[in-house]
């Protein structure tokens, strides 16, 4: 799948009002798979402006608000969220931009819409950008397909949006790819050119239900770092290696060489756990104690990370099980540095999708 997507007709999905968008218009992004490091870079480039870290400290973040000025984008939440919808609701605000908000409880997706038909009809009040995080792999090309065939329909004349994946099941969730590199670069003083070679990166956990492993992993690979997937067999399969990353069982041979652990939830949800929520064993693990006791974070752990390695997490965090209160509070944890990149990340995007201007060079 390309990650932005310039597919299909030229008209299909443009900038709304057909204002000229630089050579950013007709843009969607639903995954970091494929893309290579220019792209990335560029990306990454755009939000270090955002999150401060431009050198000659001249940015100003009033003049921000003509780039998103006059656009619409609507969030479109059919799975939980917490910071992925605040963080693009920012984003977009802080950029100028009008935000609407639609979750799949209150909407016509309780009635029986099609998730599609849902987001042609919010594009056809004139939104740009639909922002979308749905249960199901996919989703967000589904749309991106609805847009495209309905273009030369009469009725459809004038719906067009950029779609932005923020997490489809257990396929992408691209801004958190490049949010999680952004601050790995950031804490090993990769900022300038987000070159990542020589850096070795653990993810910890569920990898076969995640989303944030794959976008990580597409992320991580083309900025140059090494991958290292971490956990039981049930839950980190050796497919992987085909993908490009490590695959170890054992946590204790290589929690000593990894610049940076991320620690993931296991998506109790996506193995289809019943009552007991967080704390009920899914049948890919024995229990959640043996499974803190052999693959999660805790203080004997903490110990034996190498000198200068950073604690990551995407959230939500279940303290006591991928890892202990002490570790996701720990002096090396990075996991609100994550959660502030990730406005700046996005600004990027929406940029760079529906920017007024094309993003600085
Ligand atoms: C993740 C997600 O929803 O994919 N969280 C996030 O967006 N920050 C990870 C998770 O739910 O475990």
């Amino acid at each position: 799948m390309a990650a932005i997507d310039t597919s299909g007709p030229k008209e299909s999905v443009s900038s709304a009002g057909g204002a000229a968008a630089g050579g950013f218009a007709d843009r969607h992004l639903l995954g970091l798979h494929g893309l290579g490091a220019p792209q990335v870079r560029s990306m990454l480039t755009l939000a270090r402006r955002y999150a401060g870290h431009e050198a000659d400290g001249s940015e100003d973040p009033a003049a921000w608000r003509a780039t998103l000025r006059g656009k619409v984008v609507a969030n479109l939440f059919f799975e939980d969220s917490t910071r992925t919808r605040v963080s693009f609701s920012l984003a977009a605000k802080r950029l100028g931009a009008e935000v609407i908000d639609l979750t799949a409880m209150g909407s016509s997706v309780s009635k029986g819409e099609t998730v599609a038909d849902t987001a042609l009809n919010v594009a056809a009040m004139g939104v740009d950008a639909l922002v979308m995080r749905h249960a199901s792999s996919g989703a967000p090309r589904l749309v991106v397909r609805a847009l495209q065939a309905r273009v030369r329909a009469w009725d459809a004349r004038g719906v067009v949006a950029s779609v932005v994946n923020a997490g489809d099941g257990k396929h992408e969730h691209p801004t958190q790819g490049l949010l999680d590199s952004y601050t790995i670069a950031e804490s090993h003083g990769r900022l300038e050119g987000f070159d990542l070679s020589g850096l070795r990166v653990g993810i910890v956990g569920d990898i076969a239900s995640s989303r944030v492993a794959r976008s990580n992993l597409a992320c991580l690979t083309a900025m140059g770092a090494q991958v290292v997937f971490i956990g039981p067999p049930t839950l980190v399969p050796g497919v992987f290696e085909k993908m490009g990353a490590q695959v170890v069982h054992d946590i204790d041979a290589v929690i000593g060489t990894l610049d940076a652990v991320n620690v993931l939830r296991i998506q109790f949800e996506r193995h289809g756990a019943a009552a007991g929520g967080a704390k009920a064993a899914p049948n890919v693990i024995a229990s959640v104690r043996e499974y803190h006791e052999r693959y999660g974070l805790h203080a004997a752990r903490l110990e034996r990370l190498k000198k200068g390695a950073i604690v990551m997490h995407p959230g939500p965090i279940n303290r006591g099980v991928e890892m202990t209160a002490l570790a996701a509070d720990d002096p090396r944890s990075v996991v609100l540095r994550q959660v502030r990149h990730g406005v700046a990340v996005r600004m990027a995007v929406l940029q760079m999708c529906i920017g007024n201007q094309g993003p600085a060079r």
